[in-house]
């Protein structure tokens, strides 16, 4: 779905270096918490007590970019940007940055105004883009409850802005859109964001955000707990692709709201991709399901983020720490349809569970360019450069299950003579397995040269286009024209 943009000269001016959904497809996200990535002295020693600022900033980030984009990355989420609220709680402090409390300052934590300019700046001249995080449900208090002294707010300094207090049940929709999220230390007033007083200053608010940064995109936090139709105010002010959390494993619920904005994480697949490969007895048939239930379900997986990390829920490898596993998961997830979103730390194997946990500083990995999973997700993101480079429609071509079994998947995206097979497993790293992968699975011609991206691995396929596939170790094959893989950068030398 392709949000229109509203005609009104002000938007042509907002919009003047924006990137539309249709450019986001093409990008491949690196999310960052920017308070645990790179700190301005560039240690990589510094300690970090996971619940208090650790001291990462905006300037750390600028230093660290090129680690970023030798992975191949085009794009970078950032952590929220505005004030937060000070103060130390049983739940840690607001080092994450979705505990706002005047959205027109920067928190100082993470640096100034400038710096933040500087970073937005750092990209573009890199080629690279920018989305930064927003939050519209609530801002945050700390002190006892509901007793908010609302004057400390800026702009939504008065009860009225607010909905009268009530803890918010996670089953119960109205709860969600109109109750408070926290609990008795920190308090998240929730705002009235389904009527227009609100809805109006938090648009004033994006589009002065996305001018002022030369923001390329954003992602919005809670997304479930705003009315749907905000969402769409708010992607429309903005001018540029809007991405939103809708936390929950329900295609049906989830997909619903991307009548309202372009963009969704991909909770669904995430839940799906987690439970195949997370161990050698996951549901490879629940994938398959799940891939197939999302197409017919939203309006367009293709603009949706496909992730397997990010800094909410466990890190795959806390699930298990079989390599192959981890290896496969990520290739299934960058190869799917959407927007690649890797979370900082996924390329060097943290294996953090539950909150704070999976919010590691990064420093403490060097920067590791070495590291095993750094170097397959450079390989990942170089194929789907690939892809879309030869092929026009890679991107808008609707990736489906060609063939599976127990413990394999084999996915198809891309049309004929360009399009990547991947073939996904959850054998772990001891299991070897082969099967014959069929010309009418893959769309292979007879005598075709294929090349295994990940490996270099060359074969052909015999003179009905089939092939005899060899998995080894666990791994995940990536099959590519081998002739069409040429100036890749992967298996030139
Ligand atoms: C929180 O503390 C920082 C650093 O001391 C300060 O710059 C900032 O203004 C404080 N923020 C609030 C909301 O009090
Ligand atoms: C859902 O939450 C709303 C708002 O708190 C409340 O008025 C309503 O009674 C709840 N419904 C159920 C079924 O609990
Ligand atoms: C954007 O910049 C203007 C001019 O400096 C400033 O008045 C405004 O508060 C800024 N808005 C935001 C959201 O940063
Ligand atoms: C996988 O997807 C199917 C279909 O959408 C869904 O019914 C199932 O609950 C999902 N599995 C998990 C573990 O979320
Ligand atoms: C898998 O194959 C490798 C060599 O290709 C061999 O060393 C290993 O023992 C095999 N594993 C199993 C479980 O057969
Ligand atoms: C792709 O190739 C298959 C046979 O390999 C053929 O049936 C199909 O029509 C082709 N599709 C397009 C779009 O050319
Ligand atoms: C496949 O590769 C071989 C060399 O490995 C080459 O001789 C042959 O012509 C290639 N076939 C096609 C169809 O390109």
């Amino acid at each position: 779905m392709h949000l229109s943009k509203s005609s009104c000269l002000c938007t042509i001016i907002v919009a003047a270096e924006a990137l539309s959904s249709s450019e986001w497809r093409s990008q491949s996200i690196y999310q960052v918490m920017t308070d645990r990535f790179a700190r301005t002295d560039g240690s990589t020693t510094a300690s970090c007590d996971l619940g208090d600022y650790c001291g990462g900033t905006w300037k750390g980030l600028i230093n660290h970019l090129r680690y970023i984009q030798d992975m191949g990355f085009t794009a970078v989420w950032i952590s929220p940007v505005v004030e937060n609220v000070n103060g130390s709680t049983a739940d840690g402090s607001s080092y994450h940055g979705y505990w706002a409390q005047d959205i027109y300052a920067v928190n100082t934590n993470y640096g100034s105004a400038a710096d933040l300019v500087s970073l937005s700046d750092a990209l573009h001249k890199r080629g690279m883009f920018l989305m930064v995080d927003i939050v519209t449900n609530h801002m945050a208090y700390v002190g006892c409850g509901d007793c908010v002294d609302y004057s400390k707010f800026t702009p939504f300094d008065k009860e009225f802005y607010y909905h009268p207090f009530c803890l918010i049940d996670y089953n119960n929709q109205t709860s969600m859109e109109s109750c408070w999220a926290g609990d008795n230390i920190v308090s998240l007033p929730d705002l009235r964001v389904e009527e227009s007083d609100v809805q109006e200053m938090w648009a004033i608010w994006i589009k002065q955000l996305v001018a002022n940064y030369t923001i390329d995109g954003l992602r919005i936090d809670s997304a479930s707990s705003v009315s749907k139709g905000s969402l769409k105010e708010f992607e429309s002010a903005a001018g540029v692709y809007a991405i939103a959390e809708v936390f929950n494993n329900n295609p049906d619920y989830t997909c619903a709201y991307q009548d309202y904005i372009s963009g969704l994480m991909n909770y669904p697949m995430y839940y799906n991709i987690t439970s195949a490969f997370s161990s050698t007895n996951g549901d490879i048939k629940e994938l398959e399901r799940g891939v197939n239930t999302m197409k017919s379900t939203c309006n367009d997986v293709t603009l949706l983020g496909s992730f397997i990390e990010n800094h909410d829920n466990p890190r795959f490898p806390s699930l298990t720490s079989d390599m192959a596993l981890a290896k496969n998961a990520i290739a299934f997830q960058m190869l799917a349809d959407g927007i690649p979103i890797i979370y900082q730390g996924q390329e060097q194997h943290f294996s953090g569970s539950s909150t704070p946990k999976q919010r590691e500083a990064l420093w403490t990995s060097g920067y590791n360019t070495a590291a095993s999973l750094y170097g397959h997700i450079g390989k990942l993101n170089a194929i789907r450069k690939q892809a879309m480079k030869n092929d026009d429609g890679y991107l808008t071509y609707n990736a489906y299950p060609v063939w599976a079994d127990d413990h394999t998947i084999v996915m198809r995206k891309g049309n004929n003579d360009t399009q990547v097979i991947g073939i996904f497993n959850n054998l772990g790293s001891s299991g070897n397995a082969s099967f014959d992968l069929l010309a009418t699975s893959s769309g292979f011609d007879a005598g075709m040269n294929v090349t295994d991206a990940l490996t270099c691995i060359k074969s052909a396929t015999d003179e009905s286009g089939d092939l005899k596939i060899e998995i080894k170790g666990g791994l995940p094959v990536v099959l590519y024209s081998t002739k069409r893989l040429e100036g890749s950068g992967l298996c030139d030398g």
